[in-house]
C-alpha cells in the first residue's frame, strides 16, 4: 500500500461539502481524484466554484461515466435519497468498490423511522445492515469491517462527541438534557435560499425545527445503544455566518459528580484523539478556533445553579461536521494514518 494512491471519484462535488472535499483530498498525499461528479455544469474546470482549487483537477463529469474497476471509493456528497439508489447499483457489482456517503441515507438502521423524518422510501434496505455510522472517534476499531460508511451529521457530531463519554459513564442524568445549537447557514447546502425562505435570510438569526429536526432521529438512534432512557430536546438555529456550528449542551450532573470529574472524564476518553480538543472548565468557546479545521473544541462551564452545567461543543460543520471527518473515515477505513490529509 506504501506509494499505492486510493483512486477516489466524488459524487455532487460542486456542492458545498463536495467543494470542502476536493479541497481536503486534493492535498492529501495518498489520494488521486479522478472523478468529479456533478448534474449540472458538465465539462466545466471545478476551480470556477472555488478559488482553492488547482486547475490541474479533473473536470465536473457525470457519474456514468466513470469507470468504476479503476475506482477504489466513491465519496456521496448528494441531497437526501440520492446515495441508497446508486450505492444499489454497484455494491454488488464491484466488490472491491468502497463508499462513504454524506448524505442521511445510511444513518439511519430503521427504514421506517428513515421514510418518517426523510419523506423517502429507502430502496436499498438490505444494504443498511451492511453500513456503518461512524463518527470517527467513536468507531475505529470496526471501521475497516465495512464497505459502506455513513457520516454523521453536522450537529449530531458536535452533539455526540461531547455527551457521547458522559453518557457512556453515567455522570449526568439522562431525562434532563437540553441542547441548543447554532449553525452557520452553509448547513443548508448552496441551494439555502430555496430550503429556507426566512425575512432578511444571511442577515439574522433564525430558530427552527424544535420538534422535529430530521437530526434528533440519528441521535435517538446512537444514544439509545447506550441507554433507553436518554430523553433530550434539540433546538437548532441558523446564524448569519457561512460556516461553523456551536452546540450549547445543558446538563444536569449526578449526585456527588464534580466538574472537575466531567472534564477529566472527557479528556481521559479522547486522549489519543487528535482532533478533539477538551479545553480548562470555564473557558469560554466560539467557533472561531475550529473553522476550515477538523478540530472539535468542547469546553465544560459552571452555570448559577450547583447541579447544572452547559457544555459548549463548536466543530466547522463542512470539515469535521462532513468533508473533514470523511476524509478521517476514509484514513481509518484504508489503514493510514488517521490525520492524514488533515492537519
Ligand atoms: N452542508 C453541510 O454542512 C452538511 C453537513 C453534513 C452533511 N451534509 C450532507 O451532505 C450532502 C451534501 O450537502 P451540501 O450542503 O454540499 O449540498 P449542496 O450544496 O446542495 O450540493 C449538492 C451536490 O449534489 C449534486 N447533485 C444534486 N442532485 C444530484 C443527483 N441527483 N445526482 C448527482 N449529483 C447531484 C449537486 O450538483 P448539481 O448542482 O450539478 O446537481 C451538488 O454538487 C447532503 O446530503 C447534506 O445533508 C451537509
Amino acid at each position: 500500500m506504501s506509494n499505492y494512491k486510493l483512486k477516489i471519484a466524488i459524487a455532487g462535488a460542486t456542492g458545498y461539502v463536495g467543494l470542502d472535499l476536493v479541497n481536503l483530498l486534493s492535498k492529501h498525499p495518498k489520494i488521486k481524484l479522478v472523478n468529479l461528479c456533478a448534474t449540472k455544469n458538465l465539462g466545466k474546470q471545478i476551480h470556477i466554484f472555488d478559488k482553492r482549487l488547482k486547475k490541474t483537477l479533473p473536470k465536473i463529469s457525470r457519474l456514468n461515466q466513470v469507470k468504476w474497476n479503476e475506482i477504489d471509493l466513491l465519496f456521496l456528497s448528494l441531497p437526501n435519497g440520492a446515495a441508497h439508489n446508486i450505492i444499489k447499483k454497484l455494491y454488488y457489482k464491484y466488490s472491491h468498490l468502497k463508499f462513504i456517503d454524506l448524505s442521511a441515507d445510511f444513518r439511519i438502521k430503521n427504514h421506517l423511522i428513515y421514510k418518517r423524518y426523510y419523506k423517502k422510501k429507502h430502496n436499498a434496505k438490505n444494504l443498511i445492515n451492511n453500513s456503518l455510522y461512524s463518527i470517527a472517534e467513536l468507531k475505529k476499531k470496526i471501521i475497516t469491517n465495512y464497505r459502506i460508511i455513513s457520516n454523521p451529521g453536522c450537529y449530531p457530531t458536535s452533539i455526540q462527541l461531547a455527551l457521547y463519554p458522559l453518557i457512556k459513564k453515567k455522570l449526568i442524568k439522562f431525562d434532563d438534557i437540553i441542547i441548543d445549537s447554532k449553525s452557520g447557514y452553509s448547513g443548508a447546502g448552496k441551494n439555502y435560499k430555496k430550503k429556507f425562505k426566512y425575512k432578511n435570510f444571511g442577515s439574522a438569526t433564525f430558530a427552527y425545527s424544535p420538534m422535529s429536526h430530521r437530526h434528533t432521529a440519528e441521535m435517538d438512534q446512537e444514544f439509545k445503544k447506550i441507554s433507553k432512557k436518554i430523553k433530550f430536546v434539540f433546538n437548532p438555529h441558523l446564524v448569519p455566518t457561512f460556516r461553523g456550528i456551536l452546540s450549547s449542551i445543558y446538563i444536569h450532573k449526578k449526585k456527588g459528580i464534580t466538574i472537575y470529574k466531567i472534564v477529566d472524564a472527557l479528556k481521559k476518553f479522547y486522549s489519543r484523539d487528535k482532533f478533539i480538543k477538551i479545553l480548562k472548565q470555564n473557558t469560554h468557546l466560539g467557533t472561531g478556533n475550529v473553522l476550515n479545521t477538523n478540530n472539535c473544541e468542547i469546553s465544560v462551564c459552571n452555570t448559577r445553579y450547583e447541579n447544572k452545567l452547559v457544555i459548549f461543543s463548536a466543530i466547522d460543520n463542512l470539515v469535521k461536521g462532513a468533508a473533514g471527518q470523511a476524509v478521517q473515515n476514509m484514513n481509518l477505513m484504508f489503514k493510514l494514518k488517521e490525520t492524514l490529509g488533515l492537519k
